[in-house]
Formats: C-alpha cells, structure tokens, sequence
C-alpha cells in the first residue's frame, strides 16, 4: 500500500500477554505472533499495532517502560521482533510499535538517577517539586486513584505521576527529554516498523501547577505546547517517511483534534478518542453501573465524524482496546448465542461504515465476551483493583464492586485469545496468567473459520469493502432519523454514489421509518428485513 492510501488501511490491535502462548509460562510472546500471521492475513488487515514488548516491570502490562530499547524477555528477543516484521511484511501486513512517552517506569535509568541525586542531569527530566505546607503541589488526581504526587522524603520532593506511582510524568519542557525520545523513535523506524501509535500523548505538556476545582486535568490536557512539541516530533522522526501514526487523545476535542491530524500541519496522522465509550457512565464516573444511552452515543458518533471530516482532520475509529470491555457485552447483547452474533456483527457493521482508519482489537473479530469473573481474585488490572479498594473504603458492598468491575473492567478485554475449543482455549499449554471465560467452547477461531455466518466472516466482508470501495474511506456521512430510539441510521456520499446504512440496536424487530428508501445494491446484510420491519440487532448497508 502506498502512502498516499495509507487511510484505506485497517488496523489490528494485539496485546501480546494475551494473544499466544508458545513457550508454557501462560504469557503471550512474539513468537506466537507469528504464528498466527497467516491468520491476520486470512482475517485481511493491513496493520498490527503491537501493544508495548519494551523491559518493563509490568506493572501497567508495559505501558511502564524500563528501557526503550530493549525488548521484555518475557516477550522474546529482538530477534524474534525482527523476525515478526519480516515475516509480516512478506505477508504484506505492517508493524506499528507502541510508544508510550509521556512518562517512564520509575526504573527507567533516567528516573533512578533523578531519584538518587537531585543534581543529577536527568532530575529535570521529571517533575519533582517542593511543597511549602506539607501537602502536594497541587491536589491533581492520578487517573488510577490517589493524588498524582509522590513524596520522596530523603529530597523532601514529590514527583508527578498521572497514572501508577511507579508511572513518572516526563518533563517535555526540557529539550533534553525531547530529544532522547526522538532518537528511540529514530531507532525504531531504522528498525524497520511502519507506523506508532502514541500513548496518552496530548498529555505531554503540562500548563501550570495550581490546585484544580475537579481533578486537574484542565492543566495538562491538549496543553499549552503540545502542537508544537506534536509538530516538533514528527520534523525529527516520521515526518515524511511512509509510516502511520495514531495518537491516544485523552479527554480531547474536536478541535484540538482538526489540529493534531490537518495534513499541513504535520502532527499525526490521526487520532482516537474516547468521548463515544462515556456514554455508560453515571456523571462522568466510570466506576458506576450504567446502560448504554444510545441517543448521547449517536450524538457523539455523528459530532466526531461531521466535525473531524469538515475539519480536514482524520479520526481512528474503534469500540474495543486493552483498557475497554468487550463491545459485545457492552453495547450488544451476550445473553445467548443468536444475539450474541447478531448483536456483534450489527456493532462490527455499524462502525465499519463510517469514516476514519477502524482497529480491530484481539478476539473482537469472533465477538469474544466479557469474562464474567465472579471473584476479585481473578482481576489482575492496577486499576481495577485500586478501583476495587477504593470503592471499598468509601463504603460499598462487594457484590455491587464486583458488577461495576464486571462491566467496567479493563481485564474485561484482556482475556486470552479463544482460538480453539481444546484446554486454555489453545492459547497456553501451561496456566494462563488470567482466567479465560468458559464460553470458549463455542466462541473460537477455529470454530468461526469453520461457520459461513460468524462474526469472523462479517468482519472479512467488511474489511474487503473498504478496500474495495473508495466511498467508505473518502466519502462524506449524513445522520438520519437521529432522533429514532432503536435504528442507526446514516448515509454515505461519494462522487455520485450514496450508501445508506440501518443498524437496529434493540433485540426487538421494529419498524425501519416508512419515508427512508432503503432499495438498492445489497452489500450487508444481518437479519431479515421485510414489510417495512428489521430483525433485532439487525443490519443493511444497500449502494443506491
Ligand atoms: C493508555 C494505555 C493504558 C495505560 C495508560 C498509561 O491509556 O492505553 O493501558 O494504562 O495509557 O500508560
């Protein structure tokens, strides 16, 4: 593919904890990537985008980095990386590499001797602050519970922390720090990958250090030099070459995100965010128990895809990650089989459809489920079980903790691939490092290759339609009938060509509205439709 067609592109996210095991210890590894190339290519992405394989404590699964340059032996060697990018690229599939430097593992090299010697070159290459009245500098929140500081006694200093405490803030100000993280990126596409995705990276420039009303993310978020630094990286890394870039947006806008991705101003090349998965949150608070509201999620969909289409900008588009429940559960419908691959395929059909580069996540492609664990025991997520303290000590029950975490969860999606129906799901011959969910006797790979009508087979058709026709990469969207309760519905317009798209998010068949013209070119579809009705969790997408 070349680069001007990079956009037609579909993205296959791993998390290679949980994706194959080869040797025994009931961790994924590099090797059992490569194994299952010739799956990815029969599946039809483009790209893979490898969550983080650098040393690392683990702490965060890796999103905790000790040294950039070296590869987790856990993981493998960095032969067995190079091996998997050649042996990707002879399958025409693309690498992209995770990179995550808006902060390091406090036993990064830099951090340890920042923290052993407050004169240490590397101590501006954090945020370490006094603090006269002995509280923390500001009262900001880290994202996984707690004040975001912490105290060093021997220095009387705090240092920043956004997320885990062993998750140290890097100081983007200090053109040292810059520059050393130029020259991984550098050392990686030298490497031979073909694209990154970067981590939480419109947190990378912090504003000012005063106390906030909420929890502080109005000081970092999207701030005051993140387009320059964004602009700044690519001059001395990507920009140019034939790589894609995606950034992880926390808690962004649409302008902000117009500004990241317009091609003349050479930021990234496009950008994820998260404002359509609040839409089952109570007030904001993600450690709540709530349905989905479908209205809000249509309204989000539709702003991001006008705005950032309007706006010249490029949106990544997706329902599932490491840190999100299965979509199935969430938004669909698990409760048997029927609807379980109903609802998934109409979930699969509906985004597939609209504008910007879609990522595929592990297991997403044969509606793999939230795993239902009934104990806080077979949690292993740092933010699931701070979450599951803290909620705790403020006084809720344990069962009611434990619903929250079954919807809400990021072990929810970290559960190991389910290729086959023999023991562990054929993931690990050993003891898997999580439970995986009983339901894998029937929700597998081998089994879904095997099943003409699986979700499997809708997402091959729906990744060869986007290659096939331009409309879907580059046409404008129209949102219709926003106000219905059950139906999605919306058009695509290309040249002279238009698609319309019906999706029923209700398990009941309702009636499709009786001024919509739904005749023309069938491309998908789910379910019957007839007599002006559409199955439950059904879908069409006809070319007019
Ligand atoms: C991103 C990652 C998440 C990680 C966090 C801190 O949101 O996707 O898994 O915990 O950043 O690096």
């Amino acid at each position: 593919m070349s680069q001007s067609d990079w956009r037609k592109s579909v993205v296959y996210q791993i998390y290679p904890k949980s994706f194959n095991d080869t040797t025994g210890n009931g961790e994924g590894d590099l090797k059992g990537i490569i194994e299952k190339l010739d799956y990815l290519q029969y599946l039809g992405i483009d790209y893979i985008w490898l969550t983080p394989v650098y040393e690392s404590p683990m702490n965060d699964n890796g999103y905790d980095i000790s040294n950039y340059y070296k590869i987790n032996e856990k993981f493998g060697t960095i032969e067995d990386l190079e091996t998997l990018v050649t042996e990707a690229h002879k399958r025409n599939l693309k690498v992209m590499m995770d990179i995550v430097i808006n902060h390091t593992s406090t036993e990064h090299e830099w951090f340890k001797q920042a923290y052993a010697d407050s004169d240490s070159e590397f101590r501006d290459y954090y945020f370490f602050k006094r603090s006269s009245d002995a509280q923390p500098p500001t009262n900001w929140e880290s994202k996984f519970g707690g004040n975001a500081w912490k105290y060093d006694e021997k220095t009387d200093a705090y240092y920043l922390h956004l997320f885990d405490v062993t998750q140290a803030d890097l100081n983007w100000d200090n053109p040292n720090v810059r520059h050393a993280l130029y020259d991984i990126i550098n050392y990686w596409i030298d490497f031979g990958v073909d694209g990154f995705r970067f981590d939480v990276i419109n947190l990378i420039s912090k504003g000012e250090f005063k106390n906030s009303e909420k929890i502080g993310k109005e000081f970092y978020t999207d701030g005051p030099r993140v387009h320059e630094y964004l602009h700044e990286m690519n001059e001395h890394t990507f920009g140019g070459k034939d790589l894609m870039t995606v950034g992880e947006m926390s808690s962004t806008t649409i302008e902000h995100c117009i500004k990241y991705t317009s091609p003349e101003r050479q930021e990234l090349s496009s950008v994820f965010n998260f404002h359509h998965l609040k839409v089952d949150y109570v007030n904001g608070e993600k450690w709540s128990n709530a349905r989905l509201d479908f209205h809000k999620l249509k309204d989000i969909l539709m702003e991001w895809q006008l705005g950032i289409y309007e706006g010249g900008g490029w949106n990544a588009i997706f329902w599932c990650n490491h840190d999100q429940p299965r979509v199935v559960s969430r938004f669909g419908n698990d409760s048997n089989e029927t609807l379980r691959k109903q609802s998934a395929k109409m979930l699969a059909t509906v985004l597939h459809m609209m504008q910007g580069t879609p990522y595929i996540y592990q297991g997403e492609e044969i509606g793999m489920t939230n795993p239902g664990f009934g104990s806080i025991n077979q949690y292993r997520d740092i933010e699931s079980l701070n979450a599951f303290n803290n909620m705790k000590r403020v006084g809720y029950d344990e069962d009611e903790i434990l619903t929250i975490l079954g919807q809400k969860s990021r072990d929810n999606s970290r559960t190991p691939v389910q290729w086959t129906n023999e023991k562990n799901a054929g993931f690990t011959t050993g003891t898997p490092w999580i439970d995986i969910p009983d339901n894998f006797d029937q929700i597998n790979v081998k089994a879904a290759i095997e099943d003409n009508y699986s979700v499997l087979h809708t997402y091959r058709d729906l990744i060869r339609l986007r290659h096939e026709y331009d409309i879907i990469t580059y046409g404008s969207i129209e949102p219709l009938y926003m106000e219905d309760d059950e139906l999605f519905i919306y058009k695509r317009h290309y040249k002279d060509e238009t698609w319309l798209v019906v999706a029923n998010f209700s398990k009941e068949r309702v009636s499709i509205p009786k001024d919509l013209d739904i005749e023309g070119q069938v491309m998908i579809q789910h379910g019957n439709i007839s007599d002006g009705l559409i199955d439950g969790f059904g879908t069409i997408v006809v070319a007019q």
